[in-house]
């Protein structure tokens, strides 16, 4: 979604600002612009498309400055256009503001400003809360002339309903930027002799080994050497300054031809990381430290919510599976959007989890204060270190997958169920579950690197799958029990990235109404590595062969599939326990050369954004 950088220093801006907007790309977005202050001029300069056309825009233009900020948005209010890009300028052309977020009364705002002889360019909410900056800045008078700029848009944002990530500059004020957030994240990096702004680490672009996170409430004012902040009460505020981990936060495409590509190959790695230091052979369990919860009070909990969307959300459905088969306790999954607002009743000793991987998902970061708020433990797995969810949660656990900057999520889903499984394991063993029983499930854990390994070995037989079936425009994706859920998971990725429709369902609600979709033209993808439903499974796949479907079995039991499938991608035998990380494998390297096949632009897919910070 939008990317906000900026920057006050000694160099020149435009590079930093531009490269820091390019490292932001793979948020999504449809345009991009900046905003220079030189010599007590505001030049500004905005494109609709990519950041490179904005580059070669601006290389026209002799601009020269040491401070500015710049930005990529995601439409909201107003179509895309040069008009609508950030950064939005006051009408009395003293102030710029790069905006994430959205402003709900900007309409209320901008009638008052009308009268008030404001005039606005574009039809964006953002440019409202520029102006009315503007009017606090010239109604307030009698603030001292050093914290003047800082004052007016203190003021301005006390009226503003809906959350937003700012950054602003002044031509009254060329030395300073001022920064906010409320419900989106803004971050300010410290380098030597320069800040920097930016609404994600890698804005940074490597610039700045120190951060700061600007909680919600909160307004920072930035020059070359210092940062101060105060809350949006005025009263000011001690932070913490922490230090940027580059390993974790590294997002280069090292050799790949995508991030997509580079983080599918990265599942081995990343699962490692999810369980290294968290499985105790001796005791046939999960260490779970960040849960914060002792095992009395793990043994008191009667039921968990999952709270999450998109891929997470498939993740929390998976853990529902597992969670109600080892450590036998209801489970419910709510997307963390309806959550927020459906008043679910919980009970006295619900846990409530949500997931992440971003950990900046303004629906998920809604569901987990809503379930706080009514005074439930929140727990929270997420994959970004220090973000939003990470903190404001009362524990919970990292995935420590490395970045993910595909915006289709891929090795974040797998170690979010590993994550999910070592729970299940850890309050199964508090449980029922036996010590012989956890043991085999620590065994299959720890085998699941090289399980995962050795299926992305089956690449080249899958793109060649990917060519025949590349132009078929729908899909069905199957699977029963724990697998319906990677068919859903399937079934998105070839969405996100193909632009195919795709739809997923329990192998057994097919002839309750989507068999009506069968035909030659929309193969089925179907999982099947639950041996205790396989005979089940291939029932349905000969309801589908009857209709003359076609037939792509992920699966661990070829022989139950041959002269059945169309196409068999063979997975290795495994326990239970590990198979819908392992089968989630092959889905998405179809996803992915089907995309690439259909010449789509995998790491920047139409109309979607990495992490979803407005409702
Ligand atoms: O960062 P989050 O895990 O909270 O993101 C949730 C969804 O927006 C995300 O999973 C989305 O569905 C991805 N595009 C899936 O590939």
């Amino acid at each position: 979604m939008c990317g906000i950088t900026g920057y006050i220093g000694k160099r020149d801006a435009t590079p930093i600002l531009i490269e820091g907007l390019k490292k932001l790309e793979y948020r999504g977005y449809d345009s991009a612009g900046i905003a220079l202050l030189d010599n007590g001029k505001m030049n500004v300069c905005k494109k609709k498309g990519r950041v490179d056309v904005l580059a070669e825009e601006i290389s026209k233009k002799p601009f020269k400055a040491n401070l500015g900020i710049s930005h990529t948005r995601w439409a909201t209010h107003g179509g895309v256009t040069d008009a609508n890009a950030h950064p939005h300028v006051s009408s009395d052309g003293k102030f710029a503001l790069v905006h994430n977020g959205i402003v709900e009364n900007f309409e209320s705002i901008k009638t008052f400003l009308t009268k008030k002889g404001y005039t606005f360019k574009s039809q964006t909410d953002s440019e409202a809360l520029v102006n009315l900056i503007a009017y606090h800045y010239d109604f307030r008078t009698d603030e001292s002339l050093e914290n003047r700029f800082l004052e007016a848009v203190r003021k301005a944002l006390i009226h503003v309903e809906g959350t937003y990530g700012i950054a602003v500059i002044s031509k009254e004020k060329p030395d300073e930027i001022v920064a906010a957030r409320k419900g989106s994240p803004l971050l300010i990096g410290i380098g030597k002799n320069e800040r920097l702004v930016s609404s994600d680490v890698l804005g940074f672009a490597g610039r700045a080994n120190n951060v700061i996170y600007l909680d919600d409430g909160q307004i920072a004012s930035i020059t070359i050497d210092n940062c101060d902040i105060i809350s949006i009460g005025n009263k000011p505020i001690e932070y913490k300054v922490k230090e940027i981990d580059w390993e974790l936060e590294n997002a280069d495409l090292a050799g790949a031809k995508h991030y997509m590509q580079k983080e599918i190959y990265e599942q081995p790695k990343a699962i490692e990381n999810a369980i290294r230091g968290r499985i105790s052979d001796d005791a046939s369990t999960a260490i779970l430290h960040g849960l914060n919860m002792t095992a009395q009070e793990m043994r008191q909990v009667d039921r968990i919510i999952f709270c999450a969307c998109g891929t997470a959300w498939h993740a929390c459905l998976v853990a529902e599976q597992l969670i109600e088969k080892y450590a036998r306790i209801p489970v419910e999954v709510e997307y963390a959007s309806e959550f927020r607002y459906r008043n679910t009743p919980i009970e006295k000793n619900t846990l409530v989890f949500v997931l992440s991987q971003s950990g900046e998902t303004i629906d998920t970061l809604e569901a987990l204060r809503e379930s706080q708020r009514k005074g439930f433990k929140t727990l929270a797995i997420t994959n970004a270190i220090a973000s939003t969810i990470s903190r404001e949660s009362d524990g919970g656990l990292y995935q420590y997958a490395g970045k993910e900057v595909g915006v289709a999520s891929t090795k974040a889903f797998t170690s979010q169920v590993v994550i999910c499984l070592l729970i299940a394991l850890h309050i199964g063993r508090m449980r029922d579950l036996s010590y012989t029983a956890g043991k085999e499930i620590v065994e299959a854990i720890k085998k699941l690197p090289n399980l995962v390994e050795e299926t992305l070995q089956q690449a080249k037989h899958i793109e060649e799958i990917a060519k025949k079936y590349a132009f078929n425009e729908d899909f069905l994706f199957l699977g029963r029990l724990d697998e319906f859920p990677i068919a859903l998971e399937g079934a998105l990725k070839l969405k996100e990235i193909s632009y195919i429709h795709a739809e997923a369902y329990p192998a057994g609600e097919m002839k309750h109404g989507p068999i009506a979709l069968i035909c030659p033209e929309c193969p089925s993808v179907i999982f099947a590595n639950a041996e205790d439903v396989l005979s089940k499974v291939v029932s349905n796949a000969q309801e589908i062969k009857a209709r003359k479907g076609k037939i792509i079995a992920i699966t661990s039991f070829p022989e139950a599939f041959e002269g059945l499938a169309d196409d068999i991608i063979q997975l290795p035998k495994m326990h239970d326990c590990v198979r819908t990380i392992v089968a989630t494998v092959p889905a998405q390297l179809l996803a992915y050369y089907i995309a690439l096949e259909r010449g789509c632009d995998v790491d920047k897919p139409r109309n979607l954004a990495k992490a979803v910070t407005v409702e």
